[in-house]
């Protein structure tokens, strides 16, 4: 392992990607980006900038919702991975971890989790995978018989995790975990995927908002704007860069600035001085 939290070893290799949906609207224009195995990997924007269109072209998504990857290619283990349906996904490793949490409402905590092994049948290795999940999440094992409907968000949130990782996945996709949640929550979340990559050694790629949190917990970032990567580079790097820490850190979305009005706004200082 590097320092940057990057191995030699790439996982999900996402080369040059154009997506369109309905035929018509072109959302991202060419995004590249790397999952090394065993790293924390942010994709980070905001509101529109892309980030759930990228799981989703990884996952294979986005068919139902009438978009298409019409450029480029995604790997997977050297493998390309376009076409292949969600369930397949699923057994090459991947799954993805949906924004705004999905459970089943009217089952409870622990049914939910179970739905997660739907492509598993050794029924031991099921029930220690379950166990594993109630010692990362010790919330759900108290929460194991409610009903998940009347579970908080937070609790949402670790259910949604929690069946991800009841399929056994190398590589979790984890979109907007910190959506609308006490920044407390957001804390106890991060630690928690922090703990799973580093002892179950659980590589994940996740989109926020939330630069601050998201930089702190990863090992990398790529920094998405209208459909371009336009800044990657180790999080320690990015929480130290200038303009990351203007435009990103610390600020409100309605406080936040694009790039392209940072590369403007150098040049009129330059030519104003
Ligand atoms: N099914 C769809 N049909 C048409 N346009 C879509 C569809 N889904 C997303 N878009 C558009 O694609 C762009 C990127 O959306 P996306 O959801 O990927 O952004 P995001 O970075 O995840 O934003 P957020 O942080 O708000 O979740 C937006 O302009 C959005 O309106
Ligand atoms: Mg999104």
């Amino acid at each position: 392992m590097l320092d940057s939290g990057r191995t030699e070893e790439t996982l999900l290799e996402v080369n040059n990607i154009e997506v369109i949906y309905n035929h018509v609207i072109l959302v991202l224009k060419g995004v590249s980006l790397s999952v090394p195995k065993g790293g924390i990997t942010a994709l980070l924007g905001g509101n529109g900038a892309g980030k759930t269109t990228t799981l989703k072209a990884i996952s294979n998504l986005l068919h139902s919702e009438r978009g298409e990857v019409t450029k480029g290619s995604i790997m997977y283990r050297g493998a390309n991975t376009q076409g292949l349906d969600p369930a397949a996904m699923v057994k090459t490793g991947v799954i993805q971890v949906m924004e705004g949490r999905h459970c089943f409402e009217h089952l409870t905590v622990e049914e939910n989790l179970l739905t997660g092994a739907y492509t598993r049948s050794n029924s031991a290795d099921i029930a220690r995978d379950l166990e594993m999940v109630y010692t990362y999440f010790p919330r759900l094992n108290e929460r194991r018989k409610s009903q998940a409907g009347y579970t908080s968000g937070g609790e949402q949130q670790m259910v949604a995790i929690g069946r991800a990782l009841m399929s056994r996945p190398e590589t979790i996709l984890l979109d907007e975990p910190s959506m609308g949640l006490a920044p407390q929550l957001v804390e106890e979340i991060f630690t928690i995927v922090k703990d799973l990559n580093e002892k179950e050694g659980a590589t994940f790629l996740l989109a926020e908002q939330n630069t601050n949190v998201a930089l702190r917990f990863a090992h990398y970032g790529y920094i998405l704007e209208s459909g371009r990567v336009v800044m990657d580079g180790p999080a320690k790097e990015l929480r130290e860069n200038p303009d990351v820490k203007e435009f990103y850190l610390g600020m409100s979305d309605e406080g936040r600035k694009s790039f392209r009005d940072v590369r403007s706004y150098r040049r009129r200082k330059r030519w104003l001085s």
